[in-house]
């Protein structure tokens, strides 16, 4: 295959490099582009621009491929759990058992949250939804852990990854526990990284806490589901946010609020409130199709649909065969799985979904199983950023060490040309 491309600008024709990654996808090097033509590339929302080398995350969206590291997620999600995947993502290969022990005594040590962070949650309205919350709390630890700031050394900047890696799940808890109105407590250093996570939500004061196992197994799997997804919105975000140098911690508060929105982390709350608005209004699936078909309608199917997957999400299909397992272990019997099912059975026999490819995504099962442990709907995102922490790191981690330089885009300028300043009197 010949190493470049040419284009053709105004006659002038030009070669640009091409480079080819590690499953031989290409990309074309428009570095040089703007200096060499003067023309800019034009891509709105991005859905053709390669913005980095990475060795983290591949996937084929075409075949439904995702892996870390090389790890299919099919093998990750049956046989390791949250905290070796965490490892994994961040420093590229699985620990051993002395690394992972190692990687768990450095967060332990760092577990306490800074009573002043208690003070700014408790000062919050308990109707503040958790990603507000967890955003503002998340850039807050900056103040108290200024040594985070200005990370340079590989050292330095594993002290600021097992700081919040230690510190995330009980701030996360945390917005639960303000919204419930509940004392702010802390880790319980016996108990591991997820099954702590469920005690700092959901244990009361004053009474012991057995993490149930099926709840535990169930939130580790949808961890590590969640754990990376290459350059996505939110990661994107903690990667633009990083590479201007700021803080770890910062360009994760930022993340945060990018995951938020419903097409992106929301999308979780989302499905769930469609799905009980359909169970309250009859459950019609039918109409709702109508409703996702119909373009004057802004209503969308939500938990369909994915920018990079076009034939399936291979995180979905694990989650669906979760979502039934689990709450049939639980004997949770939910009206809202069936209504779930047949919405989706409609959509992918729906001429409108198949001519564009749209399927569902990991977040259309992934509120049914949060539902059925009993973490609130506006919870929902909070557990994926969680999950998605992990890769945050790794991305922000590889952007750093990689020196890469400021993220910048160009635009094309399309308002008004030059004109004259008319005074307030004359407008
Ligand atoms: N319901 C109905 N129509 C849809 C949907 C949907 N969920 N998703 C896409 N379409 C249609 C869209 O109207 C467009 O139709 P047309 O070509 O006739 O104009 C076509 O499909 C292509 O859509 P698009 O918006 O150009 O695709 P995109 O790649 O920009 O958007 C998406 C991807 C995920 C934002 C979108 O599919 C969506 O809004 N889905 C619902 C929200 C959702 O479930 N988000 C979670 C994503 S997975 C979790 C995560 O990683 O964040």
């Amino acid at each position: 295959m010949s190493k470049v491309a040419s284009i053709e600008i105004e006659g002038k024709s030009f070669e640009l490099p091409l480079v080819v990654g590690s499953e031989n996808e290409i990309g074309i090097d428009i570095k040089k582009l703007r200096a060499e033509t003067g023309a800019v590339t034009f891509d709105p929302g991005y859905k053709n621009t390669g913005a980095c080398e990475s060795a983290i995350t591949f996937l084929n969206g075409e075949e439904g491929v995702l892996r870390y590291r090389g790890y299919t997620i099919e093998e990750l999600a049956a046989k390791a759990d949250f905290l070796e995947v965490t490892y994994l993502l961040i420093f590229g290969e699985l620990p051993t058992q002395e690394q992972l022990q190692k990687f768990n005594e450095d967060i332990l040590q760092h577990s306490q949250v800074d009573e002043g962070m208690k003070k700014i949650v408790n000062s919050f309205p308990k109707s503040t939804h958790p990603m507000g919350a967890l955003a503002s709390v998340t850039s807050a630890l900056t103040a108290f852990h200024p040594e985070t700031l200005n990370v340079e050394t590989e050292d330095e900047m594993y002290d600021a990854i097992v700081k919040i890696l230690a510190k995330f799940p009980t701030l996360a808890a945390w917005t639960l526990r303000r919204k419930n109105g509940e004392e702010l407590t802390d880790r319980d250093p016996a108990l591991g990284y997820v099954e702590s996570l469920l005690k700092l939500m959901f244990g009361k004061t004053g009474e012991s806490y057995e993490p149930d196992a099926i709840v535990t197994n169930a939130l580790d799997k949808l961890l590590i589901l969640h754990a990376d997804h290459e350059q996505n919105c939110s990661t994107s975000t903690v990667r633009i946010v990083g590479s201007s140098q700021a803080s770890l911690f910062s360009s994760v508060s930022a993340g945060i609020s990018a995951l938020w929105g419903p097409l992106h982390g929301g999308a979780n709350q989302a499905v769930i409130e469609m799905l009980e608005q359909i169970k309250a209004d009859g459950g019609d699936t039918t109409k709702y199709i109508d409703k996702a078909k119909d373009k004057k309608d802004p209503f969308r199917l939500m938990g369909f649909g994915h920018r990079v997957y076009k034939n399936f999400d291979p995180r979905a299909r694990i989650i669906k065969k979760s979502a039934d397992e689990v709450l049939d272990q639980l004997g949770v019997e939910d009206p809202v799985l069936e209504i779930a099912k047949g919405l989706e059975k409609t959509a992918l026999e729906d001429q409108y979904f198949i001519d564009r490819k749209l399927y569902p995504n990991v977040d259309f099962y992934s509120g049914i199983i949060y539902k059925a442990m009993g973490i609130p709907t506006d919870m929902f995102t909070v557990m994926f950023a969680v999950g998605r922490l992990p890769g945050w790191i790794a991305q922000w981690r590889e952007m750093r060490l990689k020196k890469e330089p400021i993220g910048r885009p160009r635009q094309i300028y399309v308002g008004e040309n030059k004109r004259e300043f008319k005074a307030i009197e004359n407008r």
